[in-house]
């Protein structure tokens, strides 16, 4: 473990002590320059400055500041990402986008193992619009649906929030370009996991969040990048007024801004801002490719040690680390209740519907003997049938 080149990041979050934390995947840790950067952007922007915070403190910006700095972990060039808003808006801005340019009417594809928001999203346009509702089919049975002629675009989420599977982003996306079908990536689950290449694989738009692995803070604010030879040809379909060319002019009429900006919708939550750009800070000094090969090492070791154990953990993510993400997935009976238990023993994962353990690494905070030390915990907590105790029965809200 010394020579473990992401030790030195390990100190750069506020995690409890003897707490492992495998959930980054769902909601990443604070950054304890995020802490900072919310005390600093209180006390001495807004508490000091009031509203001229708007134009000395660089807040009016950060939309496009931000969105460079995410335009470096996704592979895009810059000033073609924005930042702001929801993920789930940022899907209605790539889909209502993606309409307007599609060379062709058709459908649009997706699969089973999309998160649900981006589905629901997809279909409240396409009801708007007259148009039918989004094509759901078996992730396997994608590239033959991509060849029937018959779809006008291909909307999918990189990484299976349930499984932690990974689409050939650069082959589903080859094979939707020879077949003049407009692409739509949900990066929700990949940036801060996979090295990622957007422009190099000409994908027309791609969004994500930046509450997981990136650890900005929970609700922090989404992106939204659009391939830069499209950015003139859309008009926005939520014109805010920070979309305008000039906002402050007040024009009654809406005048799209030229570039990436006219797709900003209102005002940036400037709080959140400054704890995502903390976050993004230490993003820079990630090497992705190492960080790749540690997080499926770690995975690999805790599949390993969790399949020793014997009992009925069934993996649901791929074997193959090259279609995995930094997400292991393990189903069993009584999920909920153990993963409930195994919380309660300071190993915090998630659940997922119906039936699913769902353990999340990142490499700036979890290791090799997290992994081991997890899989022991587990190991009592089912021995011992822990999790059979009454108090482990009660769902919460949140999962
Ligand atoms: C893949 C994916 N898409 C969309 C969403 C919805 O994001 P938001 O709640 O930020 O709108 C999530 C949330 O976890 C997600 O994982």
């Amino acid at each position: 473990m010394e020579n473990d080149v992401f030790l030195k990041f390990n100190s750069l979050f506020e995690i409890p002590k003897d707490l492992i934390y495998l959930d980054g995947n769902s909601l990443g840790p604070l950054p304890k320059g995020a802490a900072k950067a919310i005390s600093n952007v209180t006390h001495n922007e807004w508490g000091k400055l009031l509203i001229k915070g708007w134009n000395q403190s660089g807040w009016m910006d950060q939309p496009e500041t931000l969105g460079n700095d995410i335009a470096s972990l996704i592979g895009a060039k810059r000033d073609c990402v924005t930042v702001g808003d929801t993920l789930s808006f940022k899907v209605y801005q790539a889909l209502a986008s993606a309409i307007q340019i599609a060379p062709k009417d058709g459908v649009i594809l997706s699969d089973k193992g999309n998160f649900p928001s981006d589905i629901y999203v997809a279909n409240s346009i396409l009801k708007q619009k007259n148009l039918p509702p989004v094509r759901l089919v078996n992730t396997d049975s994608l590239e033959h649906e991509i060849r029937k002629g018959d779809v006008s675009i291909l909307m999918l989420t990189q990484v299976d929030y349930r499984t932690g599977y990974v689409h050939d982003i650069e082959k589903l996306t080859n094979l939707a370009k020879k077949e003049g079908i407009v692409t739509v990536w949900d990066l929700a689950h990949s940036v801060g996991a996979l090295c990622l290449n957007v422009d190099q694989h000409d994908i027309d738009f791609a969004v994500g969040c930046t509450y997981k692995f990136l650890c900005g803070g929970p609700g922090a604010p989404a992106f939204l990048y659009v391939k830069p030879s499209h950015i003139p040809k859309i008009e926005p379909e939520i014109s805010g007024w920070l979309g305008h060319e000039f906002p402050f002019k007040f024009d009654l009429s809406f005048v799209p801004a030229s570039g990436i900006r006219k797709f900003r919708i209102g005002t940036p939550p400037v709080i959140q801002m400054a704890a995502l750009k903390a976050a993004l800070a230490i993003w820079k000094k990630v090497n992705m490719k190492v960080f790749r090969k540690k997080a499926q090492d770690i995975t690999q070791l805790f599949i390993e040690e969790i399949e020793s154990l014997g009992f009925d953990l069934e993996l649901i993510s791929p074997r193959n680390p090259s279609l995995r993400s930094s997400q292991v997935s393990f189903r069993t009976r009584y999920a909920y209740e153990k993963m409930q238990a195994l919380i309660d023993h300071q190993v915090i994962g998630d659940y997922r519907e119906p039936d699913i353990m769902r353990f999340g690494f990142n490499p700036l905070f979890n290791n090799e003997s997290q992994a081991i030390i997890a899989a022991q915990k587990l190991n009592f907590i089912i021995k011992e049938n822990m999790w059979k105790n009454k108090k482990y029965t009660k769902r919460k809200l949140v999962t």
